[in-house]
């Protein structure tokens, strides 16, 4: 058997929060254990991840005390509206990612929203589709205009879909 690595056991985790939110009940376990039966293959989407995105964000999802946003358990809040799912397309890592396939981008981000994000996951939220991520990368945003954009992507979350205050800060100040 291969040993898994500090990042392996960590990403195993993330798949693991289906089962972990359904033994306690949870109202988003179903809609958690959906979005990741919509990835097509999750080694490849965990894998790009962490190729990818894990350098700034973390491996886990849990970047603090660097200055940009914590995925783990709070990315799923974004997914809040049609407005706040673009929002997620059109950030200039993602939307110019080197990943040309639209799919293989969906299922990353599947990953991260559903996996990493699974606590923070709104019942009901639909994953992104290759359409959806096809559809949005054209309009990706510049540097220049994401601290407004997050802003008003952050106040929708709170206000419609019952995102903590503390979402405004980029993590939980612990
Ligand atoms: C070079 C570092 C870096 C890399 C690489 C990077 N990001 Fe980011 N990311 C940031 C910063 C900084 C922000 C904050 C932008 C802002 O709102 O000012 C951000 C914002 C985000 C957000 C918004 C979260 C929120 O709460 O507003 C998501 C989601 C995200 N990144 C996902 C990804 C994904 C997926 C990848 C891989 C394709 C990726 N990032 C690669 C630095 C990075």
């Amino acid at each position: 058997m291969r040993a898994l690595t500090g990042a392996g056991a960590a990403l195993l985790l993330a798949f693991q929060i289906a089962p972990m939110l359904a033994a306690r009940d949870d109202p988003r376990a179903a809609t958690v254990a959906q979005g990741l039966a919509a990835i097509g293959d999750p080694e490849l989407a965990r894998g790009d991840y962490v190729e990818h995105c894990a350098g700034c964000h973390g491996v886990q999802g849990l970047s603090a005390p660097a200055k940009l946003p914590e995925l783990r358990g709070r990315v799923g809040y974004m997914m809040c509206t049609a407005e706040t799912r673009a929002y997620l397309l059109r950030l200039p890592n993602i939307a110019k990612s080197r990943i040309s396939d639209n799919q293989q981008l969906a299922d990353m981000l599947n990953f991260m929203v559903f996996g990493l994000g699974g606590d923070s996951v709104i019942p009901g939220t639909r994953p992104f589709t290759a359409s959806e991520v096809a559809h949005e990368r054209p309009l990706a945003l510049t540097s220049a205009s994401l601290v407004a954009e997050r802003r008003r992507h952050v106040d929708t979350a709170i206000r419609k879909c019952g995102a903590p205050e503390a979402f405004r800060d980029f993590y939980k100040t612990r």
